[in-house]
């Protein structure tokens, strides 16, 4: 089955890992999208926050988390006494996905399917190799599948220091599954859900 290692450069250099991502048809996301998003954020960051995959403003822009979600996030990290400088932020799906609304102006996200994330694993595993981050903050069910399986329910741990599967071999060391800060900007109690997200974030060990 078709995916991204055939495209991924045996490096650990970001920028030259970010070049080859451009170019990458490990599947069908490339062919709609704009561009890739890779991820951002220091070489050696402890921490690396993980989404599911860019938005419409992340995809016209070539960046990750700057639309609304990503807004939101930067104030749940200000909130939560981390500083969005020192992580690495990246996303399990590195292509744009959507439907388009009715009469095309509009461009609505879809969930990236099992296959898809699959695909696209291998681009991640090349940055947390890159990366080396302690800890890996999964942002919804999509982040936590690429990392930790189909089965592994957010629901059930979220706010939790988890240890990582032995295959990282201790990069991450730990990871923190949360909600997605999408869910917050639909729950129909927002501030209680962002209060929720901020709750979970604080888990993060002081000095990461
Ligand atoms: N949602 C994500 O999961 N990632 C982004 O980069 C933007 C929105
Ligand atoms: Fe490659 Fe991932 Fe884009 Fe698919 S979504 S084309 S695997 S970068």
């Amino acid at each position: 089955r078709r995916d991204a290692s055939e495209f991924v450069p045996d490096s650990i250099e970001l920028s030259r890992l970010r070049e080859a991502s451009r170019s990458c048809r490990g599947c069908d996301l490339y062919q709609d999208a704009t561009q890739t998003v890779f991820g951002e954020g220091p070489r050696q960051a402890d921490v690396l926050v993980l989404g599911e995959q860019p938005g419409d403003r992340e995809d016209r822009e070539g960046e990750p988390f700057v639309g609304p979600a990503g807004k939101l996030l930067d104030r749940a990290l200000v909130e939560a006494g981390i500083d969005r400088e020192r992580v690495y932020v990246t996303n399990a799906v590195k292509h744009f996905k959507f439907t388009r609304s009715e009469r095309g102006k509009q461009r609505i996200h879809k969930k990236p399917a099992r296959g898809e994330i699959v695909a696209c694993r291998p681009w991640l595993l090349a940055e947390l190799k890159a990366v080396q981050p302690k800890l890996v903050v999964l942002l919804g069910a999509t982040a936590a599948s690429s990392l930790m399986g189909p089965s592994f329910r957010v629901t059930e741990h979220r706010g939790e220091l988890i240890e990582a599967p032995e295959e990282f071999g201790g990069c991450p060391e730990r990871v923190l599954p949360t909600v997605h800060p999408s869910s917050v900007l639909r729950a129909p109690d927002r501030d209680e859900a962002y209060a929720a997200l901020v709750k979970d974030l604080k888990e993060v060990p002081r000095g990461l």
